[in-house]
């Protein structure tokens, strides 16, 4: 959009960028630049690292002259950047005209401004960067900043442990175009606390959109190190560490760079990496080396870099030897991040070995518009699980936690004692229900095998499954799916989000779309975007949710997102653990829990029952964590045949037996079903 904004202003005061386009074609260009003098290629090498680039790749040119773009936008308006070489040379070379003055300059940024009223804009330079490199480029280099509430949210609560008037240095750990430093500076500033700043950024484009927004502002500018992180000998020991780590995933970090790390962490903490640590493993307990004893650090990640299998040894360091103050995660309803696609947490740490008393802080922010109100509670909560305005917080002893235990579940206060104990539980108990994805246009955005071929739309769809009757069995196979695909059934979802790349085979189908006027219907227009999708995750049982006469629960092998004629099953994280995900799903499609169905749905003639997901969160089931050993095995077994004969009667027929015979234990054996239903009903009411 401000690109867009960008192009007009230009295009009004008679500057134009078309000469952009020109040169973005013209491939020898950079290859000619890079090759004028062995300095300078060796400066373009390193430009090329720094930014895992490729001179031979097409859409990568493109990327530095959108860099070069932006360079000269900052060059404009700075007169302290950092002068960078490569681009310096290739600018000369390309000759591109001047984009804009200072006045046409701030009538831009105004007018951004004033047409985001409802947006807080400080980092200024972060969001024209954004603007000029491709989303796809930034996500390959982890060159997310940090949106306005979260950064503000972060320095408070980092800031809280300061004291007026008293002197301490912080470090800012990839500081991209500077978000934390500016706020730092206001409101250290405003607290009446010398915070001396300091800021480490890899990327030099970023280390001078940084100097562009203090300069912007005419605040002092922070010492900025133009170095590599992980590879920096630190004499100096930081107060303050604060750090939105790049989110580089482990096939992107090159090899040699991983055994240098992982052999120094093992030497310095006795830590084995998982190779398949993203980068913020390495940035947090490098952060650690910086940070002096006693001192804060606080990050923002994505709930994988825990919660991953890679995260359990970062997870077993750091429960053991560093104090945790809290973990904020943020709800999937609150869109932290507006341009990724993660669920967010921020980590708040100090570095000392926490005591037996010590209790981590673990909260879920819905609303970010309560910052004050988010502060004090979090300050003022010591124990025990609370709603607040913003979210909810609970409070757990730091030496309870279970490195095996995903986060997530943690946070939803999953916390390793909290096993349901009782026989029959209702099925929210162990499993959270959602309805599945509304797309508003199937006709559109479900696409057949041939579809996505003939519009090369490969990258842009997952498996999926619309229609009931498309699965008449309980255990839906890869192979099912296969046939499905094959008999030219819409199979495929487009499932495109914020985070997607548009190319031109996905801008020539979205077109199509326009011109069937899919943008114009009712739930389409609600979206962000029109043609962005509903997020789900893949859930492991789907329920019929209309159904004739027929209901049941599918063992989703296929791995489907299905749409929302179906209920979507994901068990909670205890069952997962206990790998009784399948005993979940055979007691589901037992008849004593497909008779109990009736009871929560409501009737909608000829034999169809309707079950919305808050009716299927009271259905009462047979706890599988109660389940002795020996019963589960029989169910195990059970399973285990009915993956060979597929007889489906058999299979019911055989769980209803180990179930009775299960139940009888419990005094329910003379009480005939439906009654016995009721009797679960009333007591669980
Ligand atoms: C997720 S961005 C965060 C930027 C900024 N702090 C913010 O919150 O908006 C991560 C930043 O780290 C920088 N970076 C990546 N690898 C680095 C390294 N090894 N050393 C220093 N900075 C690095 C990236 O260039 C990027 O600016």
């Amino acid at each position: 959009m401000i690109r867009n904004e960008l192009d007009r202003i230009i295009k009004e005061y008679h500057i134009t960028i078309d000469r952009f386009d020109d040169v973005a074609l013209e491939s020898r260009c950079l290859t000619e630049t890079m090759q004028e003098t062995s300095t300078k290629i060796s400066y373009a090498d390193n430009w090329f690292k720094i930014n895992s680039l490729d001179i031979n790749d097409k859409t990568h040119e493109q990327v530095i002259l959108s860099q070069l773009m932006f360079y000269k936008v900052i060059k404009e308006f700075t007169n302290n950047n950092i002068n960078i070489p490569f681009l310096d040379i290739l600018e000369k070379r390309l000759d591109l005209p001047i984009l804009v003055t200072k006045t046409k300059f701030d009538e831009y940024i105004s007018s951004i401004v004033q047409r985001s009223s409802n947006l807080i804009i400080v980092d200024i330079f972060g969001r024209i960067y954004e603007d000029f490199v491709p989303q796809k480029e930034r996500r390959r280099l982890g060159q997310f900043r940090t949106p306005e509430p979260i950064a503000m949210l972060m320095v408070s609560l980092l800031l809280q442990n300061c004291k007026r008037n008293q002197s301490y240095n912080l470090l800012d750990i990839g500081s991209g175009a500077g978000i934390f430093l500016l706020y730092l500076y206001n409101i250290a500033l405003s607290k009446g606390v010398n915070m001396n700043l300091e800021g480490i950024e890899i990327n030099p484009l970023l280390a001078n959109a940084l100097i562009s927004n203090f300069n912007l502002y005419g605040y002092p500018i922070p010492e900025i190190h133009l170095k590599d992180f992980l590879f920096m000998n630190f004499e100096k020991k930081y107060d303050f560490v604060i750090c939105n780590p790049p989110y580089t995933r482990h096939h992107s970090i090159p090899d040699d760079k991983k055994n240098k790390l992982i052999r120094e962490f093992k030497r310095r903490y006795g830590i084995e990496i998982s190779r398949l640590s993203s980068m913020p493993v390495y940035f947090i307990l490098k952060a650690l080396n910086v940070l002096k004893d006693g001192g804060h650090g606080i990050f923002i990640v994505s709930t994988e870099v825990f919660d991953a299998k890679y995260g359990v040894q970062i997870k077993k360091f750091l429960y053991k030897h560093i104090q945790i103050d809290f973990l904020l995660k943020f709800s999937q309803t609150n869109d932290a991040f507006p341009d990724v696609d993660v669920t967010a947490v921020i980590i708040s740490f100090t570095k000392r070995k926490p005591s037996n008393a010590h209790k981590i802080k673990l909260g879920v922010v819905n609303s970010l518009s309560y910052q004050n109100q988010i502060l004090n509670d979090i300050g003022k909560h010591s124990d025990g699980h609370l709603k607040y305005e913003w979210g909810e917080m609970r409070a757990v002893y730091q030496t309870n936690l279970d490195p095996e235990f995903k986060l997530q579940y943690i946070l939803n206060g999953m916390t390793p004692n909290s096993k349901v104990g009782n026989n029959i539980v209702y099925l929210k108990d162990v499993a959270n229900i959602m309805r599945g994805i509304a797309t508003g246009a199937n006709k559109f955005f479900l696409l057949t095998d041939d579809e996505v071929k003939k519009f090369s739309l490969n990258k842009y769809v997952v498996p999926a499954i619309d229609k009931n009757r498309y699965i008449q069995d309980i255990w839906l196979t890869n192979e099912d799916w296969r046939k499905l695909k094959l008999s030219k059934k819409k199979v495929w979802l487009l499932y495109i989000n914020s985070n997607s790349y548009i190319d031109k085979s996905l801008e020539r189908y979205l077109s199509i779309g326009v011109s069937l006027g899919i943008p114009e219907r009712s739930l389409v227009k609600t979206r962000k975007k029109w043609y962005y999708m509903e997020k789900r995750d893949i859930p492991p049982i789907i329920f019929t949710y209309l159904s004739r006469a027929n209901p049941r629960f599918i063992l989703n092998e296929a791995q489907v997102r299905p749409l929302n004629t179906f209920l979507l099953i994901y068990p909670k994280y205890v069952i997962i653990k206990n790998n009784l995900t399948e005993v979940l799903w055979a007691i589901l499609n037992s008849t004593i829990v497909i008779e109990n169905l009736r009871n929560i749905g409501r009737a909608y003639g000829s034999n169809t029952t309707k079950i919305e997901p808050r009716e299927m969160d009271k259905l009462p089931i047979i706890n599988p964590l109660d389940l002795p050993e020996g019963v589960i095995q029989e169910i195990r077994d059970v399973i285990a045949m009915f993956n060979k004969t597929r007889n489906r009667q058999q299979f019911i027929n055989s769980i209803d037996k180990i179930i009775q015979e299960y139940l009888r234990g419990f005094g329910f054996s003379g009480i005939p079903l439906k009654a016995r239903n009721q009797l679960y009903l009333s007591e669980y009411e």
